[in-house]
């Protein structure tokens, strides 16, 4: 058995390059910390998940159990090459992104998720999750589909993602999209944010993250 399961599990990654953490202010002057998660961090973000499994508002259902199968995935070593972004607000988990390289030339964008809603810190966390795609690990594009309108008209339409016909998106739902390198580059000064180095307070402020039940956990309990 003990064989069996050393052949399921990984036996190689695409070399990793960290993720450079950077600092964004949000409209309510805030500032966000955008940085990597490890592996071993992973347990904590399940944690975080799981209250939004039966949220049906806004899709926060399917997106949640397919970020919590992915997460689950990269930690038990059975997704290869995945990486995890979070924002941290005032030492709280706001958000949490992931995508996984096909290869070294293409990125699967997986999924975004806010927890703290109306600052557009999904917005900011895409932004963050295709920047260290392509400004890091050096990829040519990534594949998008979208499992909500909201997501929709954040990735698809506020960066005017190219159509793939006919092309599957590794999700398996609708029509792929395609964020190029030159389409990031042409929309990098309207969408992506932040400032680095982060300074050292903030950035060790942001190494441990509380929980906060989201807003639609608890409005679901009233
Ligand atoms: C899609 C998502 C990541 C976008 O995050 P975001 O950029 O931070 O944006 P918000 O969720 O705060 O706001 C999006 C829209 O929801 C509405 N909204 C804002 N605050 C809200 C709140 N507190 N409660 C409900 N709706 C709210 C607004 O219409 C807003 O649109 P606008 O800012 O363009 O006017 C986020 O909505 C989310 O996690 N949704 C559930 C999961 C999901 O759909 N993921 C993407 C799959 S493709």
């Amino acid at each position: 058995m003990e064989n069996i399961d050393s052949m399921l599990s990984l036996d190689w990654d695409i070399p990793k390059k960290p993720y450079p953490a950077k600092a964004i202010t949000l409209p309510t002057g805030s500032k966000m910390v955008v940085r990597e998660i490890s592996r071993e961090e992973v347990p904590f973000l399940l944690d975080a998940i799981r209250p939004l499994l039966t949220i049906s508002a806004d899709y926060y259902d399917i997106v949640s159990a397919r970020m919590y199968a992915e997460l689950l995935g990269w930690y038990r070593y059975r997704v290869r090459n995945e990486y995890c972004l979070v924002g941290i607000v005032d030492g709280e988990l706001a958000g949490i992104v992931n995508n996984r390289l096909y290869d070294s030339k293409t990125c699967i964008s997986y999924h975004t998720m806010a927890l703290k809603r109306g600052g557009r810190v999904g917005a900011h966390l895409f932004a963050a999750k295709q920047e260290h795609a392509i400004e890091n690990l050096g990829v040519d594009q990534i594949l998008v589909t979208a499992e909500s309108p909201i997501g929709f008209n954040r990735w698809m339409v506020e960066w005017n993602l190219e159509p793939r016909q006919g092309m599957q998106h590794e999700l398996g739902g609708a029509n792929a999209y395609a964020l190029t390198k030159e389409g990031y580059y042409l929309r990098k000064s309207k969408l992506v944010f932040g400032e680095r180095p982060v300074p050292q307070a903030l950035l060790e402020e942001a190494l441990h993250f509380k929980v906060v039940a989201p807003d639609m956990v608890k409005d679901a309990r009233t």
